[in-house]
This record gives C-alpha cells, structure tokens and sequence, in this order.
C-alpha cells in the first residue's frame, strides 16, 4: 500500500535513523505538519515516527526530497535513485541556523540548529551542515560534502566533493581538501591534504 502522496506539497525525508529525525526536527521548527512530511527508508521497522509516516524507497510517488544519511556515497546514491522516482531535490535549512545574506542553498543541502554559514560560502548540491557547525567566509563546499557537529571550516577554504570533516574538527584557513577525504574527530588540518585519505590528530596526518 502507498503511504504517501502524489501531492507535489509533500516532503521525503530519505532515512530514518537518527539524522532523519534530525532533519524531521528541522521540519517541524518551520511550521511544517505532519501531514506535509513522509520519512523513506528500506530497513526501519517502524511505519510511523512522531505522526510522520515512513514508507518503502519503491513507494514513492511524487513531491521533494532530502536525503538524511550523513555518508556521501550513500547519500549520492539514493538522491539519484530519488530522482529516479520522479521526486524532486529540496533544502532544508533549521529556523536557528545563521547563513549570511549572500548564501544560498541549493538542491539537498541539509543545515541544522547553531550552524553558522559565513559571507561569501558557497554550498554546492547535497551538502549537509550538521549543528553548531562554523564555515568561514568565502569557503567552497563542492557537492556532497558533510560537516559533523562542531565542524570549524575557516574562511577561504576549498573541500572537495565527499569530503567529511568530523565532529569538533577544524581545518585551518585558504586549505584545500581533495574529494572523498575523511577528517577524523577532534583533529586540526593545517596542511592542504589529497583525495581520499582518512586523515587523523593534531595536527592531521594521513591515518597509517
Ligand atoms: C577517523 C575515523 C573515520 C576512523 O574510523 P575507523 O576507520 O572505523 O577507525 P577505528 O575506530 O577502527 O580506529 C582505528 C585507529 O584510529 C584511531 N582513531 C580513530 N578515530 C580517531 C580520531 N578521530 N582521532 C585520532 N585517532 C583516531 C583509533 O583509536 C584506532 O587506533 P588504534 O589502532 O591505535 O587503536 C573515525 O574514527 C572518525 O573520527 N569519524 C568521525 C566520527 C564523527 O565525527 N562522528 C560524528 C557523529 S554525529
């Protein structure tokens, strides 16, 4: 049975873990009911969460979408398999997040509570900003990159598409970030680091 709608109104929240429930939160401080929401995963057993249905990926049948899955990869899959179903990218940007004037988020991006997003930030197609999250002036987010709680990006900083820096990471001004590179929680980049590395500690080092 389809737990959703055709209703162009309506909202997928892509996974319903706890990000999802995050991402639902956010929703909920804009003044959206329940009824506007569906929340889409393949493996909760639960069908309802908060007043929210939660409905089957092939159950779909129109309106927008966010995907709620903090992994890039993962994440690049289902907003592909999303738009497969005929369902349309949106933002969401918590009510207590602070973007400067000159920000905009474009299709996927994900900004949750206490994050602050500098002047001059540009946030490429599905990145998520998670809380308390600092991004300097004039940095570059490219697509799909994902900051963990208490993530301090200084200004003037390039990540790559997939990046992920991790809770209470910082990386330090003008740096650049190759695509797909993981910065481990707590550490501090001061060097600009390659693709696809899992870097670690203080100050960062590619993990051996
Ligand atoms: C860096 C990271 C990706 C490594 O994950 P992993 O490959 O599963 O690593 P493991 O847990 O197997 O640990 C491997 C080694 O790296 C160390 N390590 C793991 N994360 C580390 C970190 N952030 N800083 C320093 N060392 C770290 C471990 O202590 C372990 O060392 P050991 O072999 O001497 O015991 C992960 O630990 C991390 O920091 N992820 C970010 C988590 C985060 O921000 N979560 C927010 C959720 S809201």
């Amino acid at each position: 049975m389809k737990r959703n709608s055709p209703n162009p109104a309506i909202v997928h929240i892509v996974g319903a873990g706890g990000l999802g429930r995050e991402v639902l939160d956010a929703f909920f401080a804009l003044g959206y009911p329940a009824e506007d929401l569906v929340l889409v995963d393949d493996h909760v057993p639960t069908t309802e969460v908060h007043g929210v249905p939660v409905c089957r990926p092939y159950e779909v049948t129109g309106g927008a979408f966010v995907v709620a899955v903090a992994d890039p990869a993962v994440r690049r899959t289902l907003s592909k398999r999303m738009i497969g179903y005929g369902l349309v990218p949106t933002s969401v940007v918590h009510p207590r997040a602070v973007l400067a004037h000159d920000v905009r988020p474009t299709d996927g991006c994900l900004i949750l509570a206490g994050a602050f997003v500098s002047t001059g930030v540009r946030l490429g197609p599905y990145t998520q900003v998670h809380y308390n999250v600092t991004v300097g002036h004039d940095t570059v987010l490219d697509e799909y990159v994902t900051l963990l709680p208490g993530a301090t990006v200084s200004g003037s900083v390039t990540l790559r598409s997939d990046v992920t820096v991790g809770c209470n990471a910082s990386v330090l001004q003008t740096l650049t970030i190759g695509a797909r590179t993981m910065v481990g929680a707590g550490a501090v980049v001061t060097r600009n680091q390659p693709a696809d590395r899992v870097v670690v500690g203080v100050p960062a080092r590619a993990r051996p």
